[in-house]
């Protein structure tokens, strides 16, 4: 039994662990602390700060098995994904590292130790190379581990010379190769499994290198090409983790792997592209128009459209998402925390395409078309910028559809298009920025900046530096009068990072002026705004600043809280969980954040849960000031949205959560007290909200809830526990009440048509009519139908007094109309009751405000239907 790709994994990690190397988890598919990658695309790019001297590990030696993801930049295979056998948009990367510890022959002799010791590959059939100058190293292939000479290969810069980007870590490289035997031709033949580095130089922007403080070893293994070199597979694609998703793509489009090379090209597409997005997602990478977002985005619908070249016209790839996460969920647990937040994601995405797909292809096909009719051998860009922007088809794929068709595309005249879009945007833009007064920024530009002393201080003894009264600045304000003033130093916090601002009083021995608000229009600007409540209050005169400290506690408590659930929800739900905005005020905060469906029940109990429990732990809350980058190798987690400066603050709360931070919080957990959700709801495609309260306002909450169903249960006239079971009852109580009145109500109506509707026969017709008090116009209705279905021949003549109004209803029998119009007989009533009416021939009501005149209206109707029985009109 070959070895499959889990146990090669394991062998690898516990291989160097035994000589001495910390085992590192997978980083994120995205670089914690690298804008200048869009993904991580080596082993080695977690460890770079160390490489390049500038953070330190509590370790000299590490070994990982690292996501990686290649597809743009310096390494980006995705063009090739499906046409070759070994390219990959993701794959792990086995690697060992030492940072200025070991270094090449330690390197080569473990390397060596474990492709024939561990893994038991014949040394006949390895073949390594090195770097054309690197003596050292052809040294120890050939003196140290006795390599023949006629198996050492000296390449050039090309092969043995690796570079993480076009700047950074780099340096001569050493590889393994095996030969796979004669059935195979060249790289096929010879196939490069490990690539040993031999970090020594940094190059900068303008190329130059520079020496490493340390010389540093990185090692890459592709997890992938070593396993089907062991399991001996012809490609990557036929190994253990990555058949099953060629025979997903099988069952989904009904073809075969192998049948012909198109098929091949679009299977492996497919199985390649899966593994991707499903790890990408779940790392937190929502498909987008820009950046990060935006590869995911092509990867899918790279997928998709291979899927469609082999006829599958429906969204697919979701349905294989469950394989994946089957396949990779023991080494990556990530995948099925976020296992369904991955299924909706790709979903959506795939349905929203799917849709461009048809329509993009046909809209390509015109254009095709009317090349062809005008004889032209190219596509203008315009036509296919026109097309590219209203379908958001892809421009490769247009260009693939042109090429299959002896076409070519206009692309300079397309990027001419793209341009002028681009260029429409940037002034839509513009427009969009926010304008700041300019009294604020004259503020900023004259020095009146403010320090700001919240952090520590409460209260703060300063002086009054400026009045700013509508527009302008002023140097004196009166009571009764609304101003912002801004002072030397302040300890009011302005509203940053959801903080809301903070609020209180500004005293001197003359004056009380009350903070409603607190903001900072411009970087450094900090403006109180509020009311001069007593006195007068001149520009320079010493005050007193003091924040209305309660409401600042519980802002502070909230805050704190805050972090906690983001920890926990990225705890409890995920990697792929987001903060997407969030606001901090004193009687609640508000979290939004990436995930996919509403959160159940329980979920709300276990984060509720997990985030009182770390309450309870007391936690010290600490506050570090750094710069940037190393608050972000510190592991703290960045907020996408927020700008940040050189320094940093960065809160932890224990273990816990790390977040940088510019807000107030409390100095322990245990300060929070209590937290508690109120609600959970939707705020868009894959985001939801939460609102919670912490400290004395969630008691109160708490307290108003409980004192509510107290009210309830005692109303009831029933326990707590009871109440529901109550209310069920009473509901089915009042159901059996409904019935029971309504059938008294008919009880009721058949007794008063027995004693107040009377009978008669009138010529050929049966006249009934009769008098009510009480009765509605609709029951009225209802009762003249009931009657006008007794003989066939029936003439009904209702009236109701209720409330002071009169209702009446003419009815006759349907096979009666062609010789009495009820419509006609009403407005004829109408005359004695001072009144009229309306409707169809068999039914028709009215009113009327003479009461006294029902006896006259029926002599009327009865003279009226002899009439019409003797033959009158
Ligand atoms: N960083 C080296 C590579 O990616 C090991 O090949």
């Amino acid at each position: 039994m070959s070895l499959s790709a889990h146990e090669i994994r394991e062998l690898f990690l516990s291989f160097f662990e035994r000589k001495g190397h910390t085992r590192v988890k997978s980083a994120p598919l995205v670089p914690e602390n690298d804008p200048t990658l869009l993904f991580v695309n080596a082993g080695m790019v977690p460890f770079k700060n160390v490489f390049l001297g500038v953070e330190k590990r509590p370790y000299t030696r590490a070994v990982s098995c690292q996501k990686c993801l290649r597809v743009s930049g310096k390494h980006n295979d995705l063009e090739q994904v499906g046409y070759t056998s070994r390219h990959h948009t993701f794959f792990e990367m086995l690697g060992n590292f030492s940072f200025g510890d070991y270094f090449k022959e330690s390197a080569i002799e473990y390397a060596w130790e474990f492709v024939t010791g561990t893994l038991k590959l014949p040394e006949e059939k390895l073949y390594v190379s090195v770097y054309r100058d690197d003596e050292e190293a052809y040294r120890i292939w050939s003196e140290k581990v006795g390599v023949p000479s006629e198996r050492i290969w000296k390449l050039g810069d090309e092969d043995n010379f690796w570079q993480m980007g076009e700047t950074g870590p780099c340096g001569p490289s050493s590889e393994i190769y095996v030969d796979r035997g004669e059935e195979y031709e060249g790289d096929e033949r010879y196939l490069e499994i490990w690539n040993l580095v031999f970090m020594q130089y940094n190059r900068d922007e303008k190329g130059n290198l520079t020496p490493l403080p340390k010389p540093n070893i990185d090692t890459g293994m592709g997890l992938e090409r070593v396993a089907s070199v062991l399991q001996n597979t012809k490609t990557n694609y036929e190994i253990d983790i990555i058949y099953p998703l060629i025979e997903f793509g099988e069952g989904v489009s009904g073809h075969r792997y192998g049948e012909s090379p198109d098929t091949d090209v679009a299977l492996r597409v497919i199985a390649d592209h899966l593994r991707a997005l499903i790890f990408a997602i779940s790392d937190g990478v929502l498909p987008s128009n820009e950046g990060r977002g935006y590869v995911i985005r092509r990867i899918l619908r790279r997928a998709l459209r291979f899927g469609y070249k082999l006829g599958v016209e429906e969204p697919f790839l979701n349905r294989g998402i469950d394989l994946v996460v089957d396949i990779m969920k023991d080494p990556y647990p990530e995948l099925d925390m976020s296992r369904e937040f991955v299924k909706g994601v790709v979903r959506g995405e795939e349905e929203r395409f799917i849709r461009t797909l048809k329509a993009g292809m046909q809209a390509v096909e015109e254009l095709i078309e009317r090349a062809k009719e005008e004889g032209r051998d190219t596509l203008k860009g315009e036509e296919v910028f026109k097309a590219y922007d209203t379908y958001g088809f892809p421009l490769d794929l247009i260009d693939e559809i042109a090429r299959e068709r002896g076409l070519k595309i206009d692309i300079a005249g397309f990027q001419e298009e793209m341009e002028k879009q681009r260029e429409r945007a940037r002034k839509h833009f513009k427009v969009e920025t926010k304008k700041v007064k300019p009294v604020y920024q004259h503020l900023k530009d004259i020095g009146k900046t403010s320090e700001f002393v919240g952090y520590e201080h409460y209260e703060y003894e300063t002086e009054l530096m400026g009045v700013v009264k509508g527009e302008e600045l002023v140097s004196e304000l009166s009571e009764g009068e609304e101003a912002e003033l801004i002072l030397r130093e302040t300890p009011f916090y302005p509203e940053r990072g959801g903080q809301v601002g903070d609020t209180g009083v500004i005293e001197s021995d003359r004056a009380l002026f009350k903070v409603e608000d607190t903001q900072s229009p411009v970087d450094g600007v900090i403006v109180h705004r509020g009311k001069l409540l007593k006195g007068t209050l001149r520009v320079g005169d010493r005050v007193v600043a003091r924040v209305d400290r309660e409401r600042r506690e519980d802002i502070m408590r909230n805050h704190t809280a805050t972090h906690l659930l983001h920890a926990a929800l990225k705890n409890l739900l995920g990697e792929h969980v987001r903060q997407a905005g969030s606001l901090v005020a004193d009687r609640y905060l508000r979290f939004d954040f990436t995930h996919f469906e509403a959160l159940t029940r329980e979920e709300l109990k276990s984060i509720e849960e997990l985030v009182n429990e770390k309450i309870r732990e007391n936690m010290p809350v600490q506050v570090n000031e750094m710069d940037y980058q190393s608050a972000l190798r510190s592991g703290a987690v960045a907020i996408f949205e927020e700008k940040y400066g050189d320094t940093v603050r960065v809160i932890s709360a224990g273990e816990f959560s790390r977040e940088l931070c510019g807000g107030t919080h409390v100095s322990r957990t245990g300060d929070i007290g209590y937290f508690k959700i109120l609600s959970e709801s939707s705020v868009g495609a894959g985001v939801r909200r939460l609102i919670a309260q912490t400290g004395r306002w969630a008691v109160e909450t708490a307290f108003r809830e409980h004192t509510l169903l107290e009210d309830v249960a005692q109303s009831l006239n029933a326990k707590e526990e009871e109440v529901l079971s109550r209310l069920e009852s009473l509901k089915s109580e009042l159901k059996e009440k409904e019935r029971e009145i309504s059938r008294l109500r008919q009880e009721l109506l058949k007794f008063q048509i027995e004693t107040s509707v009377k009978r008669e026969e009138v010529g050929e017709f049966t006249l009934f009519w009769g008098k009510f008090k009480g009765v509605g116009a609709e029951e009225l209705r209802n009762l003249a139908d009931m009657l006008r279905h007794k003989t066939g021949k029936d003439v009904v003549f209702l009236l109701s007094e209720k409330d002071g109004k009169l209702s009446t209803v003419v009815a006759v029998s349907k096979e009666t109309t062609d010789r009495v119009k009820a419509n006609q007989l009403i407005k004829e009533l109408g005359r004695a009751l001072k009144g009229g009416g309306g409707g169809r021939e068999d039914l028709a009501q009215g009113g009327g405000s003479n009461p006294g005149g029902f006896e006259e209206a029926v002599k009327i109707l009865r003279n009226r239907l002899k009439d019409i029985s003797s033959g009158g009109q």
